[in-house]
């Protein structure tokens, strides 16, 4: 009877799990379905508790509450912008329950002297492999996305990545070859040192802002691991969510990937995005004509006499904190009659749908919101473009230029637009550490100065624009 309800249970959950993930899809389900996959995780974990009787209710209890005043506590310090370091944090953290889940089932299956098929064997090893990897690899991006870790390597750390890696085999060939739970220990103790050797060894030679990619792929790899200590512990519940993390975390990089026109192997090698380069093959400085900077006024000016407006946002906009003064700028020319909505680049800011998170935040409306591919084509009717703190995603460079390290990525399409007004601190480049022509196009004017205080400026002069 127990053993139906615990099965019902796994069913429930992992059915959740699958509709939460689909909801996922649009922000206007996000929510719902972030609480129904939490609900299905809760079920999952009540489930296998008491099917091993592993803890009586009242500690159960106990566990429930600690974890949840944790995952509140983490929830609310968070910053926005600090969201891929606790994303990276919680993948190491599965990826090393997993490997100990693991670990600790060959220590148990030891301690009754059970024999260990191969199949089996190699299952647990890559289940300790996998958590072991992505356990360091995680915390090593986190210190790097924090900047407390800069370093992308030393020399010979590819020999010593490959000589980690043979070993990390040769361990698991032993583990396979051993027969018995107990004769596989010392192999799955060295397994287990050496995953975390790798774990650091792999992310290391990466650059720090190429971490949000690497996140997505540990993201994957604790998946991975997680469906591996499913099939060691026969726990289908566990084997659904471990592949639908697996599988979605690879999508998800391979989305970023194609976004950025990066191939996974030219982030995973490293370099690009570690320090910045130099200008693009796109002219000599000296050649350049001269940059065009403007004013609060004349840009209120400029969008109240537009007939469409399109505002283009980027990191700076997440740096400078400004969604909620550009929503109220948004619905200031909208009272005027002006037609307003946002371009969405896929990889604008640092992290998957930062943008939509952040302009959601500040409730501007999502049918406000149009996809790059959407809004491209209609850039030539728009008469401004309000770019604010984006760089990459609207350098003409990607187009262009082939010389451009970014050539080939798609970018919003702005300087097609009537008027392009930039909204940046300095002539400072962006995340990929190149120069943007965009800021020297006749059309193109510079608003320099922190976002959210030319949005303040902008929007006080519209106010004074307005009739009495
Ligand atoms: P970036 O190219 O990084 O440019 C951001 C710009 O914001 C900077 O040039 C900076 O110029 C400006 N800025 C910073 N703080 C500001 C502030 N307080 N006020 C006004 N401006 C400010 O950003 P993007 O255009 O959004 O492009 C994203 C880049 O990140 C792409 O290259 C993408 O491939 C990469 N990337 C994205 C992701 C995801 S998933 N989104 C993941 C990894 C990498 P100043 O310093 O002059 O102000």
């Amino acid at each position: 009877m127990l053993q139906t309800v615990v099965t019902l249970a796994y069913l429930v959950a992992a059915s959740l799990f699958i509709l939460g993930l689909k909801r996922l899809a649009s922000p206007r389900t996000a929510r719902a379905g972030n609480r129904m996959a939490a609900v299905g995780m809760l079920v999952g974990v009540v489930a296998a508790l008491v099917s091993e009787r592993i803890l009586n209710p009242a500690e159960l209890a106990v566990g429930l509450l600690v974890g949840s005043a944790i995952g509140v506590l983490l929830a609310r310090r968070t910053a926005l912008t600090e969201m891929p370091e606790l994303v990276a944090a919680f993948n190491g953290f599965g990826g090393a329950a997993s490997a100990l889940v693991a670990g600790a089932e060959a220590v148990r299956l030891a301690s009754l002297g059970r024999p260990l098929d191969a199949v089996s064997a190699v299952v647990v090893g890559l289940s300790v492999l996998i958590g072991g990897v992505t356990l360091t690899g995680s915390f090593l991006a986190v210190a790097k996305l924090r900047g407390s870790v800069q370093s992308t390597g030393f020399r010979g750390l590819r020999v010593v990545s490959v000589a980690v890696g043979l070993a990390t085999l040769a361990a698991l060939g032993l583990i396979a070859a051993a027969g018995s739970a107990t004769a596989s220990l010392p192999a799955l103790i060295a397994l287990a040192a050496l995953a975390l050797v790798l774990g650091v060894l792999l992310v290391l030679p990466i650059g720090g802002a190429d971490m949000p990619v690497v996140v997505a792929l540990l993201n994957a790899y604790s998946g991975l691991a997680a469906a591996a200590t499913g099939f060691v512990l026969a726990n289908y519940a566990l084997v659904v969510s471990g592949a639908l993390v697996g599988a979605s975390g690879l999508i998800l990089t391979r989305i970023m990937c194609e976004a950025m026109n990066r191939s996974l192997a030219s982030v995973l090698l490293g370099g690009f995005g570690a320090q910045a380069a130099g200008p693009t093959a796109s002219g000599d400085a000296a050649d350049r004509p001269p940059v065009r900077s403007t004013t609060p006024d004349d840009v209120a000016l400029m969008m109240a006499y537009g007939a469409r407006v399109v505002i283009v946002p980027g990191y700076g906009l997440a740096v400078a904190q400004a969604q909620h003064e550009v929503r109220e700028l948004a619905e200031m020319l909208q009272r005027e009659g002006v037609e307003v909505s946002y371009a969405i680049h896929p990889v604008a800011g640092r992290m998957p749908g930062h943008m939509n998170v952040l302009l959601a935040e500040a409730n501007v409306p999502y049918d406000q919101l149009i996809e790059m591919d959407e809004i491209n084509p209609e850039m030539g009717q728009v008469d401004v473009a309000l770019v604010v703190g984006a760089n990459d995603v609207v350098n003409p460079g990607a187009r262009e230029d082939p010389e451009s390290p970014i050539y080939g990525m798609p970018i919003v399409d702005v300087d097609h637009a009537g008027q392009v007004v930039v909204l940046k601190r300095s002539m400072r480049p962006g995340y990929a550490g190149i120069e943007n022509p965009l800021f020297f196009k006749p059309n193109t004017q510079m608003l320099f100065g922190d976002a959210k205080e030319s949005i303040k400026a902008i929007v006080g002069e519209l106010k004074s624009l307005q009739p009495a």
